[in-house]
């Protein structure tokens, strides 16, 4: 396989590391970041045809790294300086400087005449390049994945099956806190559209019975992840000998546990997650890419839109979108009402503008009307948020007459609701999900 081309982001502070990283990839260039103090012999594994510098205050650099500035020389290959205080850019070692506000020619100009890159760095290329690697990786070995119906997992389970095909099984656990028709639509995709084997487990009681009568939000989470894994390795027992293991990181994943930058960075609750002492060797395809870039290849590879363009769901589902004890009943509800939400806001085209919008279950009743009679019944909540990386998240001004056509629409259609209230908050002080 030929070496590929790319461009090292060292990050001594800058604020906009991911989208320089992000930007110098969308000229074709594949790019990481890595943390200002990378040791000389990790630097010349990595054998970049160029190094940025992204820094906190222009002309730092120098001054501040004058290690890195060593190994660069030594290194000899073009750097670039970049800092966000001022548009002030420095060609560091010939130390020059520029002052500009269009970045991107200027990232243009050092990557393809200053680097000498070629720009060849496409989808296309990073599917064929992974389909090589996984063959080689895997040889005539078995290969399990742990499938949720997310973006991630569904992306790099249809990756490693096109390159190792029926070496590939693929474990789906359907733990009951899923939304309406998602385990049906997966086993769809998966069986009848791609042919991958596929084990369904139907573990709905086994998870329902475990979490009757519990309450607490971290208590569900804990219960409903520990009984996943459990599920999880009695399926893998009766598989026999499996060597590898499917993991669907992604490059954010990784930057959060390598760099300076990213350890602000919350790492996900995730669970339905599985612990990291298992006895496979990892297949991890999509660690170097972004998460809208795992979305182009999704979409490359055949996935339909409303799996590749999915909303973030958590791990434990409509679990903690039932506030308080979890029954049958409730879960039928929130599938409902959650179902119709759904289904208005893509009509009113907004899923893919909204990071998450939802329903939620609180386990309260209130007083209503229906005809001449009173009702005593559920209310539901409504919440839609935008965000870039859950971190924070400013709830969404939907259109009143969308908020008009949902709450009309699940009062009518579920029975058990008389109700329906927009959360109007912020996060801080709120979190996205009320549990
Ligand atoms: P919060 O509620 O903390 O959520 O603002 C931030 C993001 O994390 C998701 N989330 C979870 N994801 N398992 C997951 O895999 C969980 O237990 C969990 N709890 C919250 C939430 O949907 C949002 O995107």
């Amino acid at each position: 396989m030929k070496n590929k081309q790319m461009i090292l982001v060292l990050d001594c502070g800058g604020p906009n590391n991911q989208v320089l990283v992000k930007t110098i990839r969308e000229l074709g260039v594949y790019s990481e970041i890595l943390p200002q103090n990378i040791p000389m012999d990790k630097l010349k594994v990595k054998n970049p045809q160029g190094v940025i510098l992204s820094e906190e205050a222009a002309l730092g650099y120098g001054k501040t790294y004058p290690e890195i500035a060593s190994n660069l020389r030594e290194l000899n290959v073009p750097v670039l300086s970049v800092s966000y205080d001022v548009p002030v850019v420095t060609y560091a070692l010939l130390g020059e400087v520029q002052q500009t506000n269009d970045g991107r020619a200027l990232l243009k100009d050092f990557l393809f005449n200053s680097c000498h890159c070629q720009g060849d760095w496409t989808m296309d290329a990073f599917i064929e390049e992974q389909v090589q690697a996984i063959r080689e990786q895997v040889g005539d070995k078995e290969v399990l994945c742990a499938l949720s119906g997310g973006v991630d997992s569904s992306v790099a389970a249809v990756l490693v099956h096109r390159a190792v095909g029926d070496q590939l099984t693929c474990v789906f656990v359907n733990h009951g806190f899923m939304r309406k028709e998602e385990p049906e639509r997966v086993q769809a995709v998966f069986r009848e559209k791609y042919h991958i084997n596929l084990v369904y487990v139907d573990a709905r009681e086994r998870f329902l019975s475990k979490v009757a009568g519990v309450t607490d939000p971290e208590q569900k989470r804990k219960i409903i992840g520990t009984e996943f894994i459990r599920v999880f390795e009695d399926e893998a027992a009766k598989l026999g000998q499996i060597d590898f293991l499917v993991q669907g990181t992604i490059y954010p994943d990784v930057i959060e546990s390598t760099t300076s930058s990213g350890t602000t960075i919350k790492s996900h609750h995730n669970v339905g997650g599985l612990p990291k002492d298992l006895q496979f060797r990892l297949i991890e395809p999509l660690r170097e890419l972004f998460k809208d870039e795992v979305r182009q290849v999704g979409r490359k590879l055949g996935l339909p839109d409303e799996m590749v363009d999915r909303q973030p769901f958590p791990g434990p589902g409509l679990a903690v979108r039932i506030i308080g004890e979890i029954t049958e009943e409730k879960l039928d509800i929130l599938r409902e009402a959650d179902a119709i939400v759904r289904e208005e806001i893509v009509k009113a085209g907004l899923q893919k503008e909204i990071w998450q919008s939802f329903a939620i279950l609180p386990s309260v009743k209130t007083v209503g009307m229906k005809g001449e009679s009173r009702t005593y019944a559920y209310p539901i909540v409504l919440r839609a948020v935008n965000s870039q990386d859950a971190m924070t998240a400013e709830w969404v001004r939907l259109p009143y007459d969308l908020l008009d056509i949902i709450s009309r629409r699940i009062v009518n259609e579920v029975p058990q609701v008389n109700r329906v209230v927009y959360d109007i908050t912020s996060k801080p002080p709120g979190t996205i999900e009320w549990e």
